[in-house]
């Protein structure tokens, strides 16, 4: 399967539910792509190719919680390199370092072990969706503290609109799939 081939399964693998979680929302679910090993493949092959062609060098992929863990794994294991998690506060062990950011309604806390990144290391960050780009940027400034060098962003799917990119303007941003 060429690269078009694979996007246009992962896009056909994407179901939408509106309404869902709230009214007005239109939901874009995953999950089909997670059950068709084809599909899954082809996003892990479309993640891996975009890395190979920009980025010589990368040491550890950072995942965040809760979608990103799907992902990251296996994109970690084509590398041969280390997964580690970004987690919603109070679910992690030992020391953390913990970023705050706004939600629409709130706000939200995400942190990483003190000891998952090494300072320089070169780390990707994963996520299945890109929206308002709050929880992609907090997680940047959470590796940023830690004294990561942040390599890439990369989203299944980025709903265009809402901007995402533009709060993460110093680093790249890479969706396999936009929406409008
Ligand atoms: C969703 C999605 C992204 C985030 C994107 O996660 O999986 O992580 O929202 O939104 P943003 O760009 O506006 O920050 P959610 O917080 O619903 O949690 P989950 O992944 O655990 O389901
Ligand atoms: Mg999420």
């Amino acid at each position: 399967m060429n690269e078009g081939d694979k996007r246009a399964l992962l896009r056909s693998s994407v179901r939408e539910f509106l309404d869902f979680p709230s009214p007005g929302i239109c939901f874009r679910d995953i999950t089909p792509i997670l059950k068709d090993p084809t599909a899954f493949s082809a996003a892990i092959d479309l993640f891996e190719s975009y890395l190979r062609d920009h980025f010589p060098k990368i040491d550890l992929i950072a995942g965040l919680d809760s979608r990103g863990f799907l992902f990251g794994p296996a994109l970690a294991q084509r590398f041969g390199i280390g997964f580690v998690l970004i987690r919603k506060k109070g679910k992690l062990p030992g020391p953390t370092e913990c970023v705050s950011y706004s939600l629409e309604y709130g706000k939200a806390e995400i942190e990483i072990q003190v000891d998952a990144v090494d300072p320089g290391q070169k780390v990707v960050i994963i996520d299945d969706l890109l929206a308002t780009g709050g929880t992609m940027a907090a997680a940047c400034e959470l590796l940023k503290r830690r004294n990561a060098d942040i390599v890439a962003c990369l989203v299944v799917i980025e709903l265009s609109p809402l901007k995402g990119a533009e709060k993460l303007k110093s680093y790249p941003v890479h969706a396999l799939l936009q929406y409008d």
